[in-house]
């Protein structure tokens, strides 16, 4: 069976996330604002969940059709086969999305695509009453854009930036998804030094070590799809296999989490061994960004350092900013990469970044900017 698909992400991920699903061999692949589509079998369906690092999630698009009333959602949804791979018991639950449209009511669009469902199923099984209690769990979302509804089945479950790892939040954390981009879009790899001198909860320290180690994100977690009939468990199997032999066990990093707060280091250790990570190579250690000075040539500082959202907490933010721009003038044959929300990041920095790109972290619109230092002459 083929499938349409299509991998959501944050505003300015999608060339990440499509360069992800390129290097999995996925087929069609087309960047839109927000998403990347992408065409697969059942097979692809189950490695594009277990690989992806920056997507949130990955749905299969089930129809699309023009829809400017009730009726046209009502019959679009009934003209779809639930019952060919939803049995009786599945819960179903149906989410919307609306955006200049002529539907915009979501409870209304949502009843009247749940109505449709159901009925296909009622019709089906010859049943007037669905329990809704059993194994199969197949979230619907119907995405209204411009009078075009799109009626997708979310594969992942629960989001994709959920690797399990990390169960306890910090202030401020950021979404693993985006510190798995962040460190992509960086020149890092696993035989250089990483300095996070920010770390916080140790979100950035502990995505680069997967990507370093070629853990795959999904390993320990379970996704939606795996309660679908319709997917063959060996496509399941085959993929957990393939993430436990590309898992490197062996190789050590050197890959450095600080911060000069003691309570939030404690939460990154805690994350780091909930990710089976320890002993790798990976360090956390409190110091605060003054003092922060190395003797070894081409590490990469990847960090998120506070943005300052009030008045006096802006103040503190550029100062350190300023001691960033001490830091890289200091060692200037290392490569530096900075995600902030200020406008004035550069001014303060006292550098223009050779590259910035404009990353969401949430609601936020930031620039992640890049200062890559000389290439290490032996790589
Ligand atoms: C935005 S948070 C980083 C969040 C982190 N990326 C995560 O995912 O949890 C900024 C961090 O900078 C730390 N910090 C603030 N001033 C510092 C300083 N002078 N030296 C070191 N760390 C500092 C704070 O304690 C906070 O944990």
């Amino acid at each position: 069976m083929k499938f349409n698909l299509t991998a959501t992400c944050s505003l300015g991920l999608e060339a990440v996330a499509a360069r992800e699903l390129k290097r999995l061999g996925m087929q069609d692949i087309r960047s839109e604002n927000g998403r990347v589509n992408f065409t697969g079998n059942a097979s692809d369906l189950c490695r594009a969940n277990m690989w992806l690092r920056s997507a949130d999630r990955v749905w299969w698009r089930i129809k699309t059709f023009s829809c400017r009333s009730f009726e046209d959602l009502f019959l679009g949804l009934k003209s779809i086969p639930w019952a060919q791979f939803l049995p009786v018991d599945s819960r179903f639950p149906v989410d919307a999305h609306s955006y200049n449209s002529a539907l915009t009511s979501l409870p209304a669009i949502q009843r009247t695509a749940k109505k449709a469902v159901v009925e296909v199923m009622q019709n089906y099984y010859r049943r007037t009453v669905l329990s809704e209690e059993g194994q199969t769990h197949f979230p619907i979302k119907i995405f209204l854009v411009k009078d075009v509804c799109e009626v997708m089945a979310d594969t992942s479950g629960s989001g994709l930036h959920r690797r399990g790892y990390r169960t306890l939040n910090a202030a401020a954390p950021l979404r693993e998804t985006l510190a798995a981009a962040l460190v992509q879009l960086s020149y890092w790899n696993k035989d250089r030094i990483l300095v996070d001198p920010f770390c916080g909860s140790g979100t950035i320290a502990i995505e680069a070590a997967m990507i370093g180690l070629n853990m795959a994100p999904g390993l320990t977690r379970k996704f939606a799809a795996e309660t679908w009939p319709f997917i063959e468990r060996e496509a399941w199997q085959e993929a957990l296999q393939e993430a436990e032999e590309g898992f490197d066990r062996r190789s050590r990093l050197q890959i450095y989490g600080f911060d000069k707060d003691p309570q939030v280091l404690k939460l990154a250790r805690f994350h780091l061994r909930q990710s089976n990570l320890e002993n790798r190579g990976i360090e956390f250690a409190q110091k605060d960004a003054v003092d922060f000075q190395s003797r070894s040539q081409y590490g990469v500082v990847i960090t998120n350092p506070p943005y300052g959202q009030r008045l006096l907490e802006m103040e503190e933010a550029e100062g350190l900013y300023e001691i960033l721009g001490r830091i890289y003038e200091g060692m200037p044959t290392w490569s530096y990469y900075i995600i902030s929300s200020h406008p004035e990041f550069e001014d303060f920095f006292a550098h223009k970044a050779y590259r910035k790109r404009k990353v969401y972290n949430g609601m936020i619109a930031c620039n992640y900017f890049q200062y890559p230092g000389p290439k290490p002459p032996n790589i």
